[in-house]
């Protein structure tokens, strides 16, 4: 004991990367529960000899801690050529890997669902999700539909051959007669996933086994949601969502312990906010303020390179983040970005068809009409990424920052002011 889960608070990209490699010193294992190279995870370390920055998709963050034991849990697909891609990456920068364990029970993302998630994509035209094109819908899908490739089946040769020959017994009819491809080889997939199966062996590991020894040893187990609480296929927008849950409750099933072993769940939340691809989003920006955050916060995709779109912090998903995670602690990042702005509007609730809303409402078509509601709070205008306590903030910072505790219904712990491990102030020691 402690389990603890790290989940992002609104669309994604608000900083798990950041937050989940600050607490890699104090934590024996962390564990990826979801998702999979959906994810872009920015990581900055200062070294005397300058900044470091790494781009992680989907290893865990922790993998940079040397003494984190980093694993893949169940609940997450894999391509396995990303994944060595990215251990190749690290090994040439000098990052120990060998610790990494992969769950035998995750699913495999096999070159058939990256074609079906493009070209579903297209042909969905105008009410296409955007997503990032990796394959991960599809690749849950089939999980669902129980007709998914596990790594324990690359292993046994001849239910891999049986089980991608049947995926694509209906796969190939859609392709070559809805979607006008050509159809896929089943021969060759297999041979592809094969191909892994030698380097992957020392890495698969009964994952749930592991982490439960580790638990009753005392050990503390970080789980590192990928994506945001408003893109969970059941908390979500959907259908504007990824296809998986990256909220707290996801990180048991994805990982096989038990619910009761999380202590602490930490919500990491953007001073403002951001999301990428389409769907609603009521405090989006489309003036120069809106750039501006997108300029100075450098708000452009880890994985996909995309503009991400740009607003204020909206409060009501803070709380809605609170009650359906059960946040214990937010993490707080990215306030520096706001310093050079006169005002900053905070959303406190939604006008919607007339009426005033605190809550996110039932409906996604209320949500679709939501309309902020803003409280503004003078800004600071000064440089604040060399604060390192609370009371090294300007009064108005430290406003601000109150301010949005007292709206989104729990404690703010740590703050981030710059991109850097170390450009953080810590309120409350968040690996206890
Ligand atoms: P993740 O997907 O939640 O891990 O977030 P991303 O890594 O995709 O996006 C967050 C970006 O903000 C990264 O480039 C981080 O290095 C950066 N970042 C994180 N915290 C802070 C902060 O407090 N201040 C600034 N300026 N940048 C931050
Ligand atoms: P991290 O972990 C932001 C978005 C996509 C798209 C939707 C579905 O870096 O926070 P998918 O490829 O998952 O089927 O796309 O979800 N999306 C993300 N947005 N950050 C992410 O991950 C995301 N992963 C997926 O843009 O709208
Ligand atoms: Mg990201």
């Amino acid at each position: 004991m402690p389990a603890i889960v790290i989940i992002g608070a609104q669309w994604g990209d608000e900083g798990k990367g950041k937050a989940t490699d600050l607490l890699g010193s104090a934590v024996d294992y962390v564990v990826r529960y979801q998702g999979g190279n959906n994810a872009g995870h920015t990581v900055v370390i200062n070294t005397p000899t300058g900044k470091e920055k790494y781009a992680l998709h989907l290893l865990p963050s922790g993998i940079l801690s040397p003494n984190v034991v980093p694993v893949i849990g169940n609940g997450v697909v894999i391509d396995l050529a990303v994944m060595f891609k990215e251990l190749d990456g690290l090994i040439e920068r000098g990052i120990d890997v060998s610790k990494l364990k992969v769950s035998a029970n995750a699913h495999v993302i096999a070159p058939y669902h990256v074609l079906q998630d493009k070209v579903v994509e297209r042909f969905l035209g105008k009410r296409q999700i955007g997503t990032t094109g990796r394959g991960i819908g599809p690749t849950y899908a089939d999980k669902v539909s129980r007709i998914g490739i596990r790594i324990q089946d690359l292993y046994d040769e001849s239910i891999l051959s049986q089980k991608v020959e049947a995926a694509l017994a209906t796969k190939n009819e859609l392709f070559v007669k809805i979607y006008n491809r050509r159809a896929v080889e089943a021969n060759q997939v297999t041979e592809t996933l094969l191909s892994f199966a030698d380097r992957l062996k020392p890495y698969v590991t009964d994952t749930s086994l592991l982490l439960n020894n580790a638990l009753t040893e005392n050990k503390t187990i970080l789980l590192e949601g990928g994506q945001g609480t408003l893109l969970d296929v059941d908390h979500g927008t959907y259908p504007f969502v990824t296809s998986s849950n990256p909220v707290a409750g996801g990180a048991a099933t994805g990982s096989g312990i038990g619910p009761n072993k999380i202590s602490t769940v930490i919500g990491i939340i953007k001073a403002y906010t951001t999301r990428v691809g389409a769907g609603p989003f009521p405090t989006e920006l489309f003036d120069q303020n809106g750039k501006e955050l997108r300029d100075v916060g450098g708000e452009f995709g880890t994985t996909t390179g995309r503009e991400r779109r740009c607003g204020w912090y909206d409060a009501p998903v803070a709380r809605y983040a609170v009650r359906v995670n059960g946040i214990t602690d937010f993490f707080l990042t990215k306030l520096d970005v706001l310093s050079g702005f006169d005002q900053i509007p905070a959303c406190v609730g939604y006008e919607i068809d007339g009426k005033v809303h605190s809550e996110l409402p039932m409906t996604q078509t209320e949500f679709h009409h939501a309309k902020p509601v803003y409280e503004t709070l003078p800004g600071w205008k000064s440089d604040i990424t060399g604060a390192r306590s609370f009371s090294d903030l300007p009064k108005t910072a430290q406003d601000y920052v109150k301010f949005l505790e007292e709206q989104s219904g729990a404690p703010i712990s740590a703050i981030g002011v710059g991109q850097a491990r170390d450009a953080t102030i810590v309120l409350r020691d968040l690996s206890k």
